[in-house]
């Protein structure tokens, strides 16, 4: 008897909670967490078609063995392009977290606000090709006001900004839903792009996506508040692919970041101006709150501050604060009905 009670619970126990992000795809189960928090890529056989690995796995194995394996990002701009590469990433990823022979796995999964009727339905698509027997969607910058544990139920106003590798946004949320929003398809990588575009222009020197990046985190300010260092980095160039390491100026770097950073403080600027004055009161109040990995840019939330004359701050493990969000949604799936419907417009 007791037996049986333990298998039907682990039955029953078909929760997930997934944010398949343009960089990163983050998965969480009610009561074990986060259980997958790796990127977004599916390595593929060049033979056979079928899939070699995932996440950190994918990125390996096409390096060990190029002949072998070719490695796929199905995501772009916060939107899917390869509907079928982005649904066997899914299938692969809800193995590995221990859903093999799943029953019917119920998911709740974000999708960013700017996305489109047809970018949802291919999503939602993608995920119940994966094996998945129900899917909710949620709006991201709703997931990551629960997430951050705001009020959102309240007759007061929460402002959020999500930054993430391919998609930016912003949202005032009261009494349960997005009051005023706006969105941009630019985010991180499209720092790590200009980066290497200025490496090439100034220097005549290729690096890949993943330096740019790091070069961005370890030196970057949104505010240029780094001007002045600079940093070593390892090149190669142009033309005869020669090893070579350039030494960036974080003001070169910095300049580098100007037009996303422009363009993410416009948004934030028309949200604000956008929210009824009450509510207005509200985020002047509260301040903003920003999550999503691009949100840890050095001086993102001063920058911000500065621009807006509110308050900002960066949500504490603000990588993981959508997905926590979704994570509680599942805890909570009948009263945020509502929500559910009006993403799935
Ligand atoms: N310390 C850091 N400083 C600056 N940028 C960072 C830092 N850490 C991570 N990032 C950037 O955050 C981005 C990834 O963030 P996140 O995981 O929220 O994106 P995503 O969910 O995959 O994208 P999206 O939501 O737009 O589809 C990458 O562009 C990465 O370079
Ligand atoms: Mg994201």
């Amino acid at each position: 008897m007791a037996a049986g009670v333990a298998l039907t619970s682990m039955v029953v126990g078909n929760d997930v909670a997934l944010d398949v992000g343009t960089a990163v795809t983050r998965l969480a189960v009610p009561d074990r967490g986060i259980v997958f928090a790796e990127p977004t890529i599916v390595a593929i056989n060049t033979r056979t078609g079928a899939v070699v690995d995932v996440g950190f796995g994918a990125q390996r194995a096409v390096v060990e063995s190029p002949e072998h394996a070719v490695a796929f990002r199905p995501l772009a701009k916060g939107a899917t392009v390869d509907f079928d590469v982005a649904a066997r990433l899914i299938r692969a990823i809800f193995e590995r977290a221990g859903f093999a022979r799943f029953g019917r796995l119920r998911v709740v999964m974000s999708v960013p606000a700017l996305a489109t009727p047809i970018e949802r339905r291919a999503l939602r698509q993608a995920t119940l090709q994966a094996g998945a027997g129900e899917v909710s969607l949620i709006e991201t910058p709703v997931a990551a006001a629960i997430g951050n544990g705001m009020p959102i139920h309240e007759p007061q106003a929460s402002a959020v900004v999500t930054l993430g590798a391919g998609s930016s946004e912003v949202a005032i949320i009261s009494l349960g839903g997005i009051v005023t929003s706006r969105s941009l398809r630019l985010g991180g990588a499209d720092l790590d792009a200009a980066i290497a575009t200025m490496l090439r222009q100034r220097y005549g020197v290729v690096v890949s996506l993943d330096v740019a990046a790091s070069v961005k985190e370890s030196m970057g300010s949104a505010l240029a508040l780094t001007n002045g260092q600079h940093v070593v980095v390892p090149a190669r160039t142009v033309g005869q692919g020669r090893p070579v390491t350039v030494e960036v100026l974080a003001s070169e770097l910095n300049a580098a970041l100007h037009d996303v950073m422009v363009a993410t403080v416009r948004i934030v600027q028309e949200c604000l101006g956008d929210a009824p004055p009450d509510l207005a009161q509200d985020v002047l109040l509260h301040g903003l709150t920003l999550s999503g990995g691009h949100a840890k840019l050095a001086d993102f939330p001063a920058l911000l501050a500065r621009e807006t004359g509110v308050a900002a701050r960066v949500a504490p493990a603000a990588d993981s604060v959508v997905v926590k969000g979704l994570e509680r949604c599942l805890e909570d799936m009948s009263s945020l009905h509502a929500l559910f419907r009006n993403a799935e417009r």
